[in-house]
């Protein structure tokens, strides 16, 4: 199974790719365990990963899978929503993972939404990350645009954790749940592409047919900051979980 050729790509069903991804995750927490040390995992949002938190979260209710020894960061955050605010991610990683599981909430950390000064937040962001060693392994979508957390269009390969503007594709695809787009935050903090690219380990999960277009992009397409995914084409310890309608 993992004999890829690179760039590694797996397609498959929608919840087979869950799972081999819970399985990834789950064989993480329990070496690091043994070993009486941390799993650092990068957590995405959005759509694609939830079936993903559903799994991991069957897995510690029925087969006690633990996460205390789970450290995770998450790739951004909404400007101006407190932790609070339903549409902050904040209140989805609470949601979705962390307030179903045991993973110590102290070692939980996601960008701010609100911050003074900008760039000591987005310090401190990346300082975290260094202290606990960096990530283990990145989960991440990719928006229609190309992007990874928010790193837009334009955001180049040495970028790291900072303010963006989102992109209007962006905030379009966030306008129905923010119930329209004029709700929608207009600025976010996001970990950078190089921030990313130092995870030891990448997956990319991609569903439906709408990112069909990127993912070929993204995998095939020159490497330039135009669509942010491909620097993931220069790291050597990415995979991409494709469904068959991402996968074209
Ligand atoms: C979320 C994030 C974004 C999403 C992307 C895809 O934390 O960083 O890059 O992964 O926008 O979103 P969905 O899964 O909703 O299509």
């Amino acid at each position: 199974m993992d004999n890829f050729t690179k760039p590694k790509v797996l397609v498959g069903k929608k919840a087979d790719l869950m799972s081999r991804l819970a399985d990834e995750v789950e064989m993480g927490i329990r070496m690091r365990a043994a070993e009486n040390r941390g799993f650092v995992l990068g957590l995405a949002t959005g759509s694609t990963p939830i079936p993903l938190y559903q799994e991991l979260v069957r897995r510690h209710r029925e087969e006690g899978l633990s996460f205390q020894n789970v450290i995770t960061f998450n790739l951004d955050e909404y400007e101006g929503l407190a932790p609070d605010h339903p549409k902050s991610y904040h209140a989805y990683m609470e949601k979705h993972l962390f307030g179903q599981v045991d993973v110590r909430l102290e070692r939980t950390f996601l960008p701010p939404g609100n911050y003074e000064d900008e760039n000591r937040a987005a310090q401190y962001y990346e300082a975290k990350i260094r202290e606990f060693g960096g990530i283990d392994l990145q989960i991440l979508g990719i928006g229609r645009d190309g992007h990874i957390g928010f790193n837009e269009p334009g955001s180049g390969r040495e970028t790291r954790t900072r303010r963006v503007a989102l992109a209007e594709v962006t905030r379009e695809d966030a306008a129905s749940g923010f119930g329209g787009i004029e709700n929608v935050p207009t600025h976010a903090m996001t970990m950078g592409v190089a921030t990313i690219l130092e995870a030891r380990r990448i997956i990319l999960i991609a569903t439906g047919e709408g990112k069909r277009e990127v993912v070929q992009e993204a995998i095939n397409g020159m490497v330039n900051s135009a669509v942010p995914a491909t620097f993931l084409q220069d790291h050597s310890n990415t995979a991409w979980y494709l469904d068959a309608a991402a996968a074209g």
